[in-house]
């Protein structure tokens, strides 16, 4: 996944794409470049550079790009190493076209030789620079900017956003998008196009989400937007509800502390919402009742920690509405040979509601006949466009590249999901009112727990040395541990591995020794005593435990010392409070080693691409 800014109106270009690439830096962040047209001199000036959006700040300040329309790009590669050749812009021979793209152009290798054979020149080793080379080819002295960009696109086959400038047409700034999130930022005049709204929230708020296929030709005074046949299409900009300062650190280190700790309150806003006297509301559009009431099951599909919810969701639904649940990566879910149809529900869970390839699940299943329910963290994006109905995490924009507070806003969501279920289908009235006041309970429990920050810090820096982690779970809380082994190889970069405890004789028992951490999730639960004996067989073979454990557990000292303790609650929502110790252990354990927390190596905040 990349990021891309444009810009175009009366102000200096650079400091508005250098500051708004800087908030999209989570996106990707291995090379990054910049583009503008400059009027003294009637060229396209470039700065690029490998390494993060500081390398190209410090370029910026030896040779600044004047003008007032430009575009930039932070890049996280998919085609070509990251060096300053393979970042974007990429230009046409005679340098009078510059494209920044977002995605990957799957016939690239078949467009570049015919582009080759017609006389083009290529310097890079990127699928993307064969964009501006097919604008250069339609782009006749008579004809305008945007029927070459139109004409070009449709000789692409994968996925794109692109932002395009010429030095032909300087007053324009084209953005265009297939499978990857684009929107256009409306100002008074001036115009911005973005990968992402935190890149342009400073300078507007109103926006134009960009649908698959559509164009967009933004002027200094004007927006028009078409389909890839240039037949105009009208949009209404809608108002993002949430300001710049909720995308920035407030304090904090690091994002992913401030995202960590920003949970009770999210939690508890989304309970105020969504819960009324014991009545639930969904305030966006959800799939009629009586179709809900008719599903025969539900499958659920997301990758990576949405995967994980995806699993505590699946747990919850069957126990609470009695419904076959199953859950699949959406990586696999999407070749398998899938048994839905119309009395299957597919939820498909994605912050960022961009992933190439929960999107292409979702896509199979609606293929297949399937009810789509989204859960979504991000207003407007593809994923949530595509569905029939949406579930808002209202999570605020999640920065770290790590996933914390829309993972929580997604078990929320599905809880109160499945209690929605349950209520219009007449499912056990008075234990789901018990469920639902225990659940409003679940922020302040969380408060406690965050008030053990030090503590918890302590505890990870004493095991931050050892080469491995083995996180171990059952039941509700297999997913935990699933969880928690992710928080801690992404960003500490250490191997972990989570794993359903009473899985451990079948193998990775082999594993344990005094070398390896072993993180048990031995919350109270009705497999409370199991997992007791599976710390019992880890001790006897050295290995060093710490235990997530309740309050007032007598029994847990005796087997370690190494203990974090979480308020006592339903076991049905102790996915809600296990986790929140183990973000924390991964983030102090990742910042003991000097990782960068918030942008891992090799990582970006959404996979846009397969
Ligand atoms: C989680 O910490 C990771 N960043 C990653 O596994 C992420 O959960 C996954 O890529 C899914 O992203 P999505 O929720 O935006 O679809």
């Amino acid at each position: 996944m990349c990021g891309i800014i444009g810009y175009v109106g009366g102000r200096e270009a650079q400091p508005i794409l250098l500051n708004g690439l800087k908030r999209l830096e989570y996106r990707g962040y291995d090379s990054a470049g910049m583009v503008t047209y400059l009027l003294s001199k009637n060229l396209l000036a470039v700065r690029k550079s490998p390494g993060k959006i500081k390398e190209l700040e410090n370029l910026l300040k030896k040779k600044p790009l004047g003008g007032c329309v430009g575009i930039s790009h932070t890049r996280w590669s998919t085609h070509g190493e990251p060096n300053q050749i393979n970042s974007h812009p990429h230009l046409d021979c005679r340098g009078e076209i510059a494209v920044v793209h977002n995605g990957i152009i799957e016939n690239y290798t078949e467009l570049k030789k015919e582009l080759i054979k017609e006389g083009h020149k290529f310097i890079s080793q990127t699928d993307t620079e064969v964009i501006p080379h097919l604008i250069e080819k339609f782009y006749s002295y008579n004809s305008f900017l945007e029927e070459a960009v139109r004409k070009a696109l449709a000789k692409l086959e994968g996925s794109f956003a692109i932002g395009v400038i010429s030095k032909r047409e300087p007053h324009k700034l084209i953005g265009a998008r297939s499978g990857s999130p684009l929107i256009v930022g409306v100002g008074k005049n001036e115009n911005f196009l973005a990968s992402d709204a935190p890149a342009i929230l400073e300078h507007t708020k109103e926006v134009i989400f960009l649908k698959e296929n559509e164009v967009a030709v933004l002027t200094r005074q004007s927006v028009k937007v078409t389909d890839l046949n240039g037949k105009e299409i009208v949009k209404k900009p809608v108002r993002i509800n949430w300001d710049i300062i909720h995308a920035q650190k407030q304090g904090h280190k690091h994002f992913m502390l401030k995202e960590i700790n920003e949970q009770p309150k999210i939690i508890e806003d989304l309970l105020r919402a969504r819960l009324q006297n014991n009545r639930i509301f969904f305030e966006e559009q959800l799939i009629g009742e009586e179709k809900l009431k008719s599903i025969k099951n539900i499958s659920i599909v997301a990758c990576g920690t949405a995967y994980h919810a995806g699993m505590v969701g699946k747990y919850t639904l069957e126990a609470i509405c009695s419904i076959p649940v199953s859950v699949d990566v959406s990586s696999e879910f999407r070749y398998r040979s899938l048994l839905i149809d119309k009395d299957t529900l597919v939820i498909a869970i994605s912050q960022s509601g961009e992933t190439a390839d929960t999107l292409a699940g979702a896509r199979e299943a609606k293929r297949k006949g399937a009810w789509l329910l989204s859960v979504c963290n991000v207003l407007g994006s593809s994923l949530t466009r595509e569905s029939d109905g949406v579930i808002y995490t209202y999570a605020g924009p999640e920065i770290g590249v790590a996933s914390t507070k829309a993972y929580t806003a997604q078990l929320t969501a599905l809880y109160l999901f499945a209690f929605y279920l349950a209520q219009i289908r007449g499912i056990s009235k008075q234990k789901i009112n018990e469920y639902l006041k225990e659940l409003e309970s679940i922020p302040q429990k969380m408060r406690a727990i965050l008030k053990q920050q030090d503590k918890i810090a302590r505890l990870s820096h004493r095991h931050s040395h050892f080469g491995s982690f083995l996180y171990l779970g059952r039941n509700l809380n297999y997913p935990s541990a699933l969880e928690g082994a992710l928080k801690l190889k992404e960003i500490s970069y250490i191997p972990a591995e989570g794993y359903a405890a009473g899985e451990m004789k079948h193998g990775p028992i082999a594993l344990i020794d005094e070398y390896r951490a072993v993180v048990c999730i031995a919350c109270e639960s009705r497999v409370y005593e199991k997992m007791v004996s599976n710390m019992q067989e880890i001790l006897s073979r050295k290995g060093k435990i710490i235990a997530i454990a309740s309050e007032g557990d007598k029994k847990i000292k005796g087997l370690t010392k190494e203990v974090i303790y979480i308020p006592k609650t339903d076991e049905l929502f102790s996915p809600l409070l296990v986790v929140l110790p183990l973000q924390l252990l991964a983030y102090h354990i990742a910042l003991k080693r000097g990782c960068d927390v918030d942008q891992p190596r090799n990582l970006a905040k959404s996979v846009t691409v397969e």
